[in-house]
């Protein structure tokens, strides 16, 4: 049973859509840990966060998530402080105009959006004192275009298409849904989400474009399904506008999900090993 004032974390949440997920879950009574690569940018969403809602929030964490090693070091970093969220939101992302490996040997919109998200969720899941019962991954209408080469996962191989890998990462987000939530039926929720399309850092910096809807729109279908008790037990699933909708069908094919879900898992035990 989740509490009336649930832990959360939120990845990416010292901006954007992230950051305005934190602020309207604040003001709902949640206890946010809010998290991002810069301390000075952190520093400045805690103050916002804390001066809208009148309260302190938890100790923030900082953790660049290009780096496999750190997405695993910010999970444990949360067990050093015994803190246990109730509910992780999956929500950093970038979009990668140009080529650039991880120090993992991973391009980098993969790297941050699909492979670090897999570490930390896993990571978190494996510690004894787990207390998570919702996973929101916050993933986009792009997913709908993604194509997964499940010899290529790292996306090295392919010809360099910023927009081909982003919706590659964000299909990427969908399949580790499906797969996550049949893996962890009736004990947490897990789900993904397109949060709209809204004027952020990644979308005009990364697509060069202006989106229609609002941040506050943007966080919406995060906090719903954060927050309410009719989502408590709702998994599996992919929402839009605060409504279920429909997945790229891809996401339906159980061979596939757990195929990728497997050759996610070694190329992480091989990254981790080589640290
Ligand atoms: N905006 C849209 O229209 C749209 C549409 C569909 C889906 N989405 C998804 O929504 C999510 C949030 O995106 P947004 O639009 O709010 O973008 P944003 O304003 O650029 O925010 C992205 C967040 O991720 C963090 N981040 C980026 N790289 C990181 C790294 N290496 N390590 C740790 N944190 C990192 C950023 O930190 P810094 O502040 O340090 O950069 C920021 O807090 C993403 O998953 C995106 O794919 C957005």
């Amino acid at each position: 049973m989740q509490s009336s004032s649930p832990l959360i974390l939120i990845t990416g949440s010292s901006d954007g859509i992230g950051l305005e997920t934190a602020r309207q879950l604040a003001r709902h009574g949640a206890e946010v840990i809010l998290h991002g690569r810069r301390p000075e940018r952190v520093a400045a969403a805690q103050q916002s966060v804390e001066a809208l809602c009148g309260r302190s929030m938890p100790e923030p964490v900082l953790a660049d998530l290009s780096s496999l090693a750190a997405a695993s070091a910010l999970a444990a970093e949360l067990a050093r402080r015994g803190s246990y969220p109730e509910v992780l939101i999956n929500n950093a992302g970038v979009f990668m105009k140009k080529l650039e490996l991880s120090p993992d040997e991973i391009e980098l919109t993969m790297a941050i959006n699909h492979f670090a998200h897999f570490v930390l969720t896993m990571a978190l899941l494996a510690q004894p004192g787990c207390r998570l019962r919702r996973i929101i991954n916050v993933s986009s209408i792009a997913h709908n275009r993604g194509r997964i080469d499940l010899d290529d996962l790292r996306g090295r191989k392919r010809r360099f298409d910023s927009y081909g890998l982003y919706a590659a990462s964000k299909l990427a987000n969908v399949l580790f849904t499906v797969e996550l939530a049949e893996r962890l039926r009736d004990t947490v929720a897990v789900n993904a989400l397109h949060p709209g399309v809204v004027s952020t850092k990644l979308l005009t910096t990364g697509f060069g474009m202006e989106g229609p809807d609002s941040v506050a729109d943007g966080a919406a279908t995060s906090v719903m399904l954060a927050l309410d008790p009719e989502y408590a037990a709702v998994t599996g699933q992919y929402f839009a506008a605060r409504r279920q909708a429909p997945m790229n069908p891809v996401a339906h094919d159980r061979a596939l999900c757990q195929a990728f879900f497997a050759e996610t898992e070694r190329i992480v035990a091989a990254a981790l090993a080589a640290q």
